[in-house]
């Protein structure tokens, strides 16, 4: 489905996981990709050179999205590279787990300064630069619906990423730029995986009735949608792709 041959996405938190499946998908829709990263050079790279190999257009950005200048700078290469930007997929995300009584200043405000604070530069310059008919997605998770034990701090950020969802996706009125989320449930990626038991692992994957983990490409999809012609009309929204663990 090449259809969107002229437009630039930024993906955060794209040398792997999510963001990797998210950058191909949206390559093979057509779309130019900045694949961010911020530790991962080696996988990043390989991804582009995967996608120019497919016939895409990609450039990787090596940009810590908790850290302001970086996210400028991103921006900046981004528009030098292709013109401007049209689509930010904020993917980038870390977690860390555990009771609140447990849950030390580092593990807070390690999730803050990626999940949130890195959430709100980004968007803070897609609102400034993003061209018209632009879309933006953010990545929130489907705990902030189930409100698992030990994934206070966690949830806590993606709450607040689906509020400044909504209020942007306002903010942004005249414009014909979307805002919205996704929301996975338990993905098959090194986030979700590692440090757990095969048991464990189990016990997420029978959470929904579809009896399986996500895939990276079951979010992708998901996030294709929102970017793409079909999900035009879906604005301010969080789409929980977790299937069905309501
Ligand atoms: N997997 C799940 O079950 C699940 C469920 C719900 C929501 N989510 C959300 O989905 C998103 C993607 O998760 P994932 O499972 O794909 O995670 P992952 O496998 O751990 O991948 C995380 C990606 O983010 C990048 N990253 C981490 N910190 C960054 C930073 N400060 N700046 C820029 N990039 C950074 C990593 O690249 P480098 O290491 O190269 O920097 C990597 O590419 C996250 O927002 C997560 O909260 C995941």
């Amino acid at each position: 489905m090449a259809n969107e041959t002229n437009k630039v996405a930024i993906v955060t938190g794209a040398s792997r996981g999510i963001g990797a499946a998210v950058a191909e998908r949206l390559a093979a829709d057509g779309f130019t990709v900045v694949i961010n990263y911020s530790g991962d050079a080696k996988s990043a790279e390989a991804l582009a050179r995967k996608i120019e190999g497919k016939g895409g257009r990609a450039l990787t950005a090596k940009a810590d999205v908790s850290d302001v200048r970086a996210v400028r700078g991103m921006f900046d290469a981004a528009e030098a590279a292709f013109g401007g930007v049209d689509v930010l997929v904020n993917n980038a995300g870390i977690m860390g787990l555990a009771k609140l009584a447990d849950s030390d200043d580092a593990l807070f405000d390690q999730q803050v300064a990626v999940n949130l604070k890195g959430t709100f530069n980004t968007l803070r310059e897609a609102a400034k630069r993003l061209r018209f008919g632009g879309r933006i997605i953010n990545c929130s998770t489907s705990v902030v619906g189930t409100k698992l034990e030990t994934y206070g701090v966690y949830a806590a950020t993606k709450a607040a990423v689906e509020m400044l969802t909504a209020i942007l996706s306002k903010e942004l009125r005249g414009r014909s730029i979307t805002v919205n989320a996704v929301a996975p449930g338990p993905t098959a990626t090194d986030l979700f995986l590692v440090g757990k038991s095969p048991e464990l692992i189990d016990r997420f994957a029978k959470m929904n009735p579809l009896e399986r983990l996500g895939t990276p490409e079951d979010i992708a999809s998901a996030v294709a949608f929102l970017v793409g012609p079909d999900g035009g009309w879906i604005n301010g929204q969080v789409l929980r792709a977790n299937g069905g663990m309501v």
